[in-house]
């Protein structure tokens, strides 16, 4: 290390002195001062950060730039709260084949027909196969552009070239940074590890804020969520949306899990077609369409979708039993709860499930994880173990606690004013529960064991 008379700078806390010495006058660290001229870029690399900054009043701070543009596809700004942000990163994430591709062109073609101009950066498909989606989607404006490309520097010149309003990078996971140098990694592993995810997606962002253009990651996640890329990103990125559904059925949920310009609880529905994504306005028909009535086994849910409430058919199935232990089946519903619910019926609604298969499902592709369904999954295995049909108007909403007492639930008002919307005359909910509108009659029930009686389901066990 120089140990020359110029002036030196502190590698660690920044100041600087004219002399050198063995230990730091201002941060009391050692071995840190180093000759300026000695340390070049770094040094010019500590000044840009502006260190001297001084605080300015909140109020004054401009807004202009906040402003959400919209994008013309209603749902996504809905979701959006108005539109996408100029400058902002909003990260994509859902299963493989759900539909983000398919979502973000339709976002891309609705901002370049309104005469912007946007990117497309596809990593996983090349031009040929995204030119064939686009046409299946409707006119491909002049104003979107594609760059197909996996290297993060190759992508970030591209932009500071064509200078967009909006990019997509198709996917974070697809995308590399590649060698600094000839033999050297800058971030280790392939494309999709998440040290490699996490550089692309800091390299991308600073590439939003220093260039102002509004960028959009597309995260693929499993089933569970657990891949480790696209969650390792949520604090990097201003908006995490989620893209959900079942890639069997038609509806599609666009849900905010974070969002730093405005609150999260909107939900966008689209119905995936033979022309891309439309607008749900009637979610019923969808979800409700095709119930039987006078089955035993069903019953309807009102619940809840970030702030919205979908009105969705709980099913429950119980079997002989196939094998040798009894078998306890979900889909799109909490499969530890289902087991608790079912020692609930058998230990204090005196309806042992034992020695049987159960299945619970919600129809639809649609996901129930609150515990407001507990009351409707009960009831509907205590109606499909014993026979006994629940009335076609019937809804049920309820948490059910270990002592087989029911519970509150969380903006219940809601709930009941789209049963009532739907023509749901009755709903059974906790006994704690205020009035509801006017044209819906509650049943209030203050155990699991008092619904299945007030309901008729007691009559031959399981
Ligand atoms: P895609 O957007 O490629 O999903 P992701 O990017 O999330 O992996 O969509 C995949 C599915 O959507 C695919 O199975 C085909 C279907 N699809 C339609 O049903 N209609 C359409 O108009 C389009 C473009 C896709
Ligand atoms: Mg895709």
């Amino acid at each position: 290390m120089a140990r020359t008379a110029g002036r030196h700078r502190c590698i660690d806390c920044g100041s600087t002195t004219a002399r050198w010495a063995g230990r730091c006058p201002t941060c009391g660290e050692w071995n840190t001062l180093v000759e300026e001229a000695a340390l070049g870029p770094l040094a010019r690399a500590v000044d840009e950060l502006d260190l001297g900054g001084m605080p300015v009043p909140l109020a004054s701070v401009d807004l202009t730039d906040a402003a959400a543009v919209p994008t013309g596809i209603v749902e996504f700004d809905r979701v959006m709260c108005g539109g996408i942000v100029p400058g902002s990163v909003t990260l994509l994430g859902g299963e493989p084949g759900i539909g983000k591709s398919t979502l973000l062109l339709q976002v891309l073609a609705a901002r370049a027909g309104a005469g912007h101009r946007v990117l497309l950066v596809s990593a996983e498909e090349s031009a040929h196969q995204v030119r064939l989606r686009a046409e299946r989607l409707g006119p491909v404006p002049p104003g979107l552009l594609i760059l197909s490309a996996t290297d993060v520097g190759a992508v970030i010149d591209a932009v500071v070239q064509a200078a967009p309003d909006l990019v997509v990078v198709d996917s974070i996971q697809a995308v590399a940074v590649g060698p600094a140098t000839p033999g050297e990694r800058r971030a280790a592993g392939v494309p999709g590890s998440v040290a490699q995810v996490r550089e692309c997606a800091d390299q991308l962002v600073g590439m939003a804020k220093s260039h102002q253009v509004a960028t959009v990651l597309v995260g693929h996640v499993t089933k569970d969520g657990s891949l480790a890329g696209p969650r390792a990103l949520e604090h990097m990125v201003d908006t995490v949306l989620s893209f959900e559904g079942d890639r069997h059925h038609a509806l599609r949920l666009l849900l905010a899990v974070k969002h730093r310009f405005g609150p999260t609880g909107e939900l966008g529905l689209f119905e995936m077609g033979d022309h891309g994504l439309n607008r749900v306005d009637d979610p019923g028909r969808l979800l409700l369409g095709d119930r039987l009535v006078g089955v035993a086994g069903g019953v309807v849910l009102p619940a809840l979708q970030g702030r919205r409430t979908l009105l969705v058919e709980l099913q429950a199935l119980v079997a002989p039993m196939a094998q040798a232990q009894p078998k306890r089946s979900v889909v799109g519903l909490d499969g530890g709860r289902l087991v608790m619910t079912l020692a609930v019926l058998g230990r204090h609604a005196g309806l042992p499930v034992t020695g049987v298969d159960v299945f619970a499902s919600v129809a639809g592709g649609i996901r129930v994880a609150e515990p407001a369904a507990d009351l409707a999954v009960a009831l509907a295995v205590a109606s499909a173990a014993t026979g006994v049909p629940l009335p076609a108007d019937l809804a049920a909403v309820g948490e059910v606690g270990l002592a087989g007492e029911v519970r509150q639930v969380t903006h219940l008002p809601r709930r009941l004013e789209e049963a009532e919307r739907l023509g749901f005359g009755r709903v059974v909910v906790p006994a704690s529960s205020p009035a509801g509108p006017p044209g819906v009659e509650l049943l209030r029930v203050d155990s699991v064991a008092d619904a299945v009686r007030r309901l008729g389901c007691t009559a031959h066990g399981a």
